[in-house]
């Protein structure tokens, strides 16, 4: 196991690259089961969930290849429908086989998915989506059973309590391509991640409108085709590294990001005193935070509302920005498992229900930290980066999941960030 050694030392310099978006790969490896043709994958971020995803497809029948680093082929000629427990258990993302496999093979039999430490998780309303287009759906020991035999296409409202689902409708939407008729799903998430799905099953010969709305007409086709498709940056990564250059003071440009992608994020940061320059044209983003901050509230939105992947990250940036901010969880509201964390470095942070309150220090104290998931991960390392002192984040693996080598990526910007054996902590440290 390892551990992440960062020592605070100024601001951080230079140009650094995002890489694909893992909310938008992990769709798009599932919507592969879509077609028995050959697909190219490109831009793909090297991440543990994305290798998982793999033996996901693989365990279905498909075949599975990194051709060369970002490039995957995939083909699933002859797929089976069912998805095992032991492997949906450990990525929640899995779930989204479930659409592709009703659409091409009118069944499904998936695990439900397990918990998750940023809150309640559930699927209600990927099931009542599916519902709708006249699927019959059981829950027997611990799997959902779905007999898509009658499907057709029909309209669904797919927004629950907090709005849209990501993942339900990329579910939604890889089961209605397939599905004769019209299927018209209102409330559809509308995040860069299921455009660029969207975007890759129209290349497969899939009949989409809407793409980029809340409201979607898809027209069933009889099969898809393969394809090439380069996945969209990753906004959230670029977000966490835009977020790194303002908490430390620093001149950063990200390159290969969709600025259009990041309005929020750039509003908020403007608001606080950072100064963005976007570049749409060269798809680069160059963040300066040289200037005073104040502190900023936040409410987490669907898009294009502020991202619920980076309020963690926030966080850490309003914890050493002077002033009193709130920052409002919509989307998971006890998703703060970061703020104890960040106490432990000095953090004046409050949790009201969905809100952290945040009232800026001076500064934060490098301490031994502990990752509970992937965002929060992220703003350990933020935090880290503008504390004085050494920071040691420990569990890193959920950092890994979702960041393509970001300590190296902030190394070469300058940071003090090493990734070390668990055993290099002094032993007081270690986590038993
Ligand atoms: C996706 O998760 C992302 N994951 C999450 O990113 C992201 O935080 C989330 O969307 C919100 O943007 C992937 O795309 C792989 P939702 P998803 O269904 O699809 C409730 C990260 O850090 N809901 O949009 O699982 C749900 O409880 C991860 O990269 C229902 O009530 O999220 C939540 O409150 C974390 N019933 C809200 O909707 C349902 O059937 C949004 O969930 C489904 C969801």
């Amino acid at each position: 196991m390892d551990v992440l050694r960062i020592e605070g030392n100024g601001p951080l310099k230079g140009t650094v690259s995002a890489s694909g978006a893992k909310n938008a790969v992990l769709p798009i490896f599932a919507a592969c089961l879509l077609t028995a043709e050959e697909c190219t994958i490109e831009n793909v971020p090297d991440l543990s969930d994305v290798r998982f995803m793999g033996e996901i497809l693989k365990a279905l029948g498909a075949s599975v290849k990194r051709v060369s680093p970002g490039v995957w082929k995939i083909k699933a000629e002859q797929i089976g429908h069912v998805a095992p427990y032991e492997l949906v258990r450990k990525m929640r993302a899995s779930i989204c086989v479930m659409g592709p496999l009703v659409g091409r093979l009118r069944r499904a039999r998936v695990s439900m998915p397990g918990g998750c430490v940023i809150g309640q998780r559930p699927i209600d309303l990927h099931l009542k989506g599916l519902a709708r287009l006249g699927c019959k759906i059981g829950i027997h020991g611990g799997y959902v059973e779905v007999d898509g035999s009658a499907i057709h296409g029909d309209y669904v409202f797919l927004g629950g309590r907090q709005g849209p689902t990501v993942t339900g409708s990329e579910n939604m939407i890889m089961t209605a391509v397939l599905t004769p008729g019209v299927t018209r799903i209102e409330s559809a998430a509308c995040e860069p991640e299921v455009q660029d799905m969207c975007e890759m099953l129209v290349k497969m010969g899939a009949k989409i409108e809407g793409i980029g709305s809340h409201y979607l007409k898809i027209t069933g086709v009889e099969a898809l085709g393969g394809c090439t498709h380069r996945v969209v940056p990753d906004r959230i990564e670029a977000g966490t590294l835009m977020v790194a250059g303002a908490i430390t003071g620093g001149d950063v440009t990200v390159e290969n990001v969709i600025p259009g992608h990041m309005r929020s994020l750039i509003d908020k940061l403007e608001e606080c005193g950072v100064t963005c320059e976007p570049d749409p044209v060269k798809q680069k983003i160059r963040v300066i935070g040289d200037k005073p901050r104040k502190s900023v509230d936040i409410v987490t939105l669907p898009h294009p509302g502020f991202p619920t992947d980076l309020q963690a990250q926030m966080c850490a940036l309003m914890a050493v920005t002077p002033g009193l901010s709130i920052v409002t969880e919509r989307i998971y509201p006890n998703r703060f498992m970061h703020v104890p964390e960040l106490q432990r470095m000095g953090a004046d942070i409050a949790i009201e229900g969905p809100s952290a309150i945040i009232h800026g220090v001076e500064g934060l104290s490098g301490a031994p930290v502990m990752a509970s998931d992937l965002r929060a991960s992220a703003a350990l390392v933020l935090a880290g980066l503008a504390a004085s002192g050494e920071t040691w984040v420990q569990r890193i693996y959920h950092l890994d999941r979702g960041y393509d080598r970001l300590d190296v990526k902030l190394r070469a910007l300058g940071a003090t960030i090493d990734r070390m054996p668990v055993e290099s902590m002094p032993v007081s440290y270690i986590d038993e």
